[in-house]
């Protein structure tokens, strides 16, 4: 989880789900380390997608790390399911509802012995991430409004807070990472990474054209 190291994370969301098993291998044999999977509850976002089950599947099919995305209200509720489905790093949004609370439910997931991370919509300040900086192994900063893949990237909401969240961070001697989702491509990733990003979650972009280990390095040459 080094926070220089740049990565592209193809995002579940936008494979063909109709052959789940084969897709994930795509994305491993294109060269990803890391597979972003995104959990939506129709709830705290406006869609549905899919569920602890999923992430055991792909686990099943996959030794690559899964960044799961909790999209959801009361992650602390549904969390153990989750962990025992084979996630790696779990990521929670700041402005959902919880049980517990935000600091409680990050503990928990270190507990686990899994990395975590916070997610902050694109409406939300960096402000908000501030009472758990310390507690983070990434701060996901949404480029698109959480929900949906394909939409545009949101450049002038989202990358001042970004740099700010990077300043901080080096400013405090901190090392969380800087991940970036939604609307992700080759002439958008660069400006992210000049932002301070250093995961790249690209769901159209990589799982999108036919040739996936094309895609996936020329996502990875433009923030190289
Ligand atoms: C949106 C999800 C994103 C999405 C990425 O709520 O969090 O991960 O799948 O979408 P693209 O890369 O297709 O814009
Ligand atoms: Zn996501």
């Amino acid at each position: 989880m080094d926070h220089k190291t740049n990565l592209i994370l193809p995002s579940l969301l936008a494979s063909d789900w109709s052959k789940v098993g084969a897709e994930v291998q795509r994305a491993a044999d294109a060269g990803a380390q890391w597979l972003h999977l995104d959990v939506m509850d129709g709830a705290f976002v406006d869609n549905i997608s899919f569920g602890p089950q999923m992430v055991q599947v792909v686990r099943k099919c996959t030794e690559m790390y899964l960044d799961v995305h909790l999209m959801v209200h009361r992650a602390d509720h549904y969390l153990e399911r989750f962990i025992k489905a084979g996630a790696n790093n779990i990521t929670i949004h700041v402005e959902a509802n919880y049980n517990t609370s935000v600091a409680e439910t990050l503990k928990r997931i270190r507990a686990a012995g899994l990395h975590c991370g916070i997610a902050l919509h694109p409406n939300t300040p960096f402000e908000a991430a501030l009472p758990f900086v310390n507690d983070i192994d990434l701060l996901l900063v949404m480029t698109v409004v959480p929900g949906f893949g394909g939409q545009p990237f949101m450049e002038k909401e989202t990358m001042p807070k970004l740099a700010a969240a990077r300043d901080y961070r080096d400013a405090h001697g901190l090392k969380f990472n800087l991940e970036v989702d939604g609307g992700i491509y080759t002439n958008t990733a660069p400006i992210a990474k000049k932002h301070g990003a250093n995961l790249f979650v690209c769901g159209t972009s990589s799982f999108g054209p036919p040739d996936m280990k094309q895609s996936m390095s020329d996502l990875a040459a433009s923030v190289a």
